[in-house]
């Protein structure tokens, strides 16, 4: 271990491992992805369309208004963690009001998230996935909570704790030297906070074992922190039923899996946060009832009416096509109806 030996060499080492982070984020924020779409990473989408066309401009998407592809895109990621900026090769379709869009990078296609939860700022008419900028607060993301700004929920416990976290969240708007250098800080903060701790406490079970090696050390801290765990106790999930989701539950998959299986629930919802877990509880106490997804696609020649013909299945009554402009590229429209008791038919739209 002559590494560790000198104090000035162990600084020297975590300076090391901060700045390769640093490096290392740097370099992300240009990556081509697997389906060599070329997009990059942005912290804060255009707010106008003077931006957007700039942009667009700038990565060379499409500037033709009447082509529908290749359409500049600016979206969070699936999951919430970046803004991605992006050339989108398929047909820009249209979105119902209510929905926000995002990424999903891997598969190059494009997901909605269901807004009506925000505040304010959800969409409220239909509109392209390209003009995103019309409806910032689908683009305002709080990385680190990985939720929509303009989602309560999310802003509340942004603003409460952890000042470090919350204070880059609030800047994460306003430019790019901001975010950087505060997320460099954060992270430095964690990595020498994370090594103090490591080696403290690496300290005290070594001088408490003598004469054992580093590693051998290492693996008692290991199995120490492994106890604090709590274990799966089956017993204990068929005794509390669905509320046995709110104690504190093992992390490691296999024992995510068992729970899930047990209590035949998604293995998503053992891994949500505590509040989503106590409200998915609440509202399966007060009954449960199947709910069927499918997706259908109308597909036909120009003018052919099948935009009539989805307003008709939908039950909407005013079918005059003179309301009804020609859909550029793709219209996305969700409906719900209930079923009869065999789930046959459609009883009721
Ligand atoms: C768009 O935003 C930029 C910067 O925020 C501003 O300078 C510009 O005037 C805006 N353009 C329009 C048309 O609002
Ligand atoms: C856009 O095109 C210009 C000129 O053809 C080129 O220099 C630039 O690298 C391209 N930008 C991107 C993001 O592909
Ligand atoms: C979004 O969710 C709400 C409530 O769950 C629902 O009423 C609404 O139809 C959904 N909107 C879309 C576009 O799916
Ligand atoms: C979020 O998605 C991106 C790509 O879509 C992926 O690289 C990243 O690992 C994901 N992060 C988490 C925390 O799931
Ligand atoms: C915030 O921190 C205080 C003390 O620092 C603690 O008592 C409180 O429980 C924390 N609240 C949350 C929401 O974590
Ligand atoms: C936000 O923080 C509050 C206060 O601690 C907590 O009760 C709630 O569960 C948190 N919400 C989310 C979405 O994490």
């Amino acid at each position: 271990m002559a590494l560790y030996r000198s104090p000035k060499q162990r600084f020297a080492r975590f300076i090391f491992a901060i700045t390769s982070l640093v490096l290392g984020i740097e370099e992300n924020c240009y990556a081509r992805t697997t389906t060599e779409v070329y997009s990059a990473k942005v912290d804060v989408c255009p707010q106008n369309q003077t931006e957007w066309q700039e942009a667009s401009r700038r990565l060379n998407c499409s500037d033709d208004a009447k082509s529908p592809v290749n359409k500049y895109h600016c979206l969070p990621v699936h999951n919430l963690t970046s803004l991605l900026e992006f050339c989108y090769s398929g047909h820009r379709p249209q979105v119902v009001k209510g929905l926000c869009l995002t990424y999903v990078q891997e598969i190059n296609n494009l997901d909605s998230y269901n807004c009506t939860t925000f505040d304010d700022g959800c969409p409220d008419t239909l509109y392209h996935s390209d003009e995103t900028y019309k409806f910032p607060k689908c683009t305002e993301i709080d990385p680190f909570n990985l939720c929509y700004v303009a989602d309560s929920s999310c802003r509340k416990n942004t603003t409460v704790n952890e000042t470090s976290t919350s204070k880059t969240t609030q800047k994460s708007t306003d430019n790019k030297i901001a975010i950087f250098v505060s997320t460099s800080v954060v992270l430095s903060l964690g990595a020498v906070i994370c090594i103090v701790t490591t080696v403290v406490i690496k300290r005290r079970k070594c001088n408490s074992i003598k004469g054992k090696g580093l590693i051998e050390c290492c693996v008692t801290v290991k199995a120490r922190k492994g106890v604090e765990m709590p274990l799966l106790n089956v017993a204990n999930i068929t005794r509390l039923g669905l509320n046995y989701l709110l104690e504190r539950l093992p992390t490691d998959e296999e024992s995510i899996l068992e729970i899930a299986k047990t209590l035949n629930v998604p293995p998503e919802i053992v891994r949500w946060s505590k509040d989503n877990k106590q409200r998915f509880v609440k509202s399966m106490e007060k009954g449960t009832k199947p709910v069927y997804n499918g997706r259908g696609m109308v597909i036909g020649c120009a003018e052919a009416g099948k935009t009539t013909l989805v307003k008709k299945l939908k039950g909407e009554n005013n079918l005059s096509t003179t309301s009804t402009t020609s859909t550029i590229g793709i219209d996305i429209h969700v409906h719900e109806f209930k079923l009869d008791a065999e789930e046959c038919t459609i009883i009721s739209k």
